[in-house]
């Protein structure tokens, strides 16, 4: 009798050949797990007060700060790409403490977010950065005390305000991005209450206090010195990103955030597991200027890194990714 078992050959069968799915294109478009189609692209844009012209971004090559006019010409671009969105950032002439260029219905956000609407109508869905950053001239995303720390509450009442402005000016969606505790909550009452309750809420949730924001801080002409290390998350936490998710979809929260994305994936699918909203993922600044600098020395192939990016992105479970690439990448993927 043989004792010696099974060879590989008896056991093994024909051998099996995932290859055999990736000999043509055909077959790969065909068993491709993951899309990006530009109706999940959102692209952010600056508006800046003051300008004539657009200016350049020197730390984001291809990416300007517009004036209304040319705002006005590359939303509409936007939509007849296809686009999902735009998200409108607003850089005024004038920061102050308060930041008080963020309510003003004459604001440099509050005239474009209402220049935008104008030009798109429902062709797009046009978001706001609700935040004091760019407004305050300490740079940060809310109100001092008199001590120097960022006051949570006194903050939330600003958030409001600022919603309510947004929504006059007739935004879609408003994006808090401060990370104050109960910001969804206190923005969504005051939406309701002003009879805006048609206006949803995208929600930075789970926001890091990352180093990858650098050429965000040009892009708006950033004050700040110092951190945001009080109130945007610990890199170490993912748990803690989940938790704040969690927070922000029973304050009301329409879709939630998770912001940065690259070094943030794991962050990314596991709200994609722990919520029932629609997750949306902001591929930031900096992990933009890192591929358009190494394309520029021509050591990636640049179109390729960024449609990978961003497959990379939807992968980890992000049904919505705000990209500074929307644009260029919805032209590529017509081709
Ligand atoms: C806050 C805000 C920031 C970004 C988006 N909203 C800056 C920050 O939190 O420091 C960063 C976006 C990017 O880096 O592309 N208004």
């Amino acid at each position: 009798m043989s004792t010696a078992g099974l060879e590989p050959q008896d056991v093994v069968g024909p051998l099996i050949r995932p290859r055999r799915l990736r000999r043509t294109p055909a077959l790969r478009r065909l068993v491709g797990e993951t899309q990006v189609h530009a109706s999940q692209l959102v692209l952010p844009m600056f508006v800046r007060e003051g300008l004539s012209e657009p200016a350049p971004i020197p730390s984001m090559p291809g990416v300007v700060q517009h004036s209304r006019d040319s705002l006005r010409a590359a939303v509409a671009e936007a939509a007849a790409l296809g686009l999902g969105g735009v998200m409108l950032f607003g850089i005024p002439l004038v920061k102050d403490a308060t930041g008080s260029g963020a309510v003003d219905p004459a604001g440099i956000l509050n005239l474009a977010i209402n220049d935008v609407v104008a030009e798109v109508g429902e062709s797009l869905t046009v978001m706001s950065d609700l935040c004091l950053d760019e407004f305050t001239d300490h740079g940060h995303c809310g109100l001092l005390s008199t001590d120097g720390q960022v006051d949570n509450d006194k903050t939330l009442a600003a958030y409001a305000e600022m919603a309510l402005a947004h929504a006059e000016a007739g935004v879609d969606m408003v994006a808090p991005s401060g990370m104050m505790d109960g910001q969804v909550e206190v923005i969504r009452h005051a939406l309701d209450a002003a009879e805006f309750s048609g206006v949803s809420i995208l929600a930075y949730s789970a926001k890091y206090a990352s180093a990858f924001y650098g050429p965000f801080r040009d892009a708006v002409n950033s004050t700040l010195e110092g951190d945001r290390s009080t109130y945007q998350q610990d890199p170490a936490n993912a748990r803690e990103g989940v938790r704040e998710a969690l927070l922000d979809v029973a304050q009301g929260a329409d879709i939630v955030m998770v912001k940065p994305a690259l070094a943030y994936l794991d962050v990314v699918r596991r709200v994609r597991e722990a919520v029932d909203v629609p997750v949306a993922a902001y591929n930031i600044s900096g992990e933009y200027a890192m591929v358009e600098a190494a394309a520029a020395h021509g050591w990636i192939d640049r179109d390729a890194a960024v449609l990978e990016t961003l497959m990379s992105i939807r992968r980890a479970g992000a049904d919505v990714i705000l990209t500074y690439w929307a644009a260029d990448a919805a032209r590529l993927l017509a081709r």
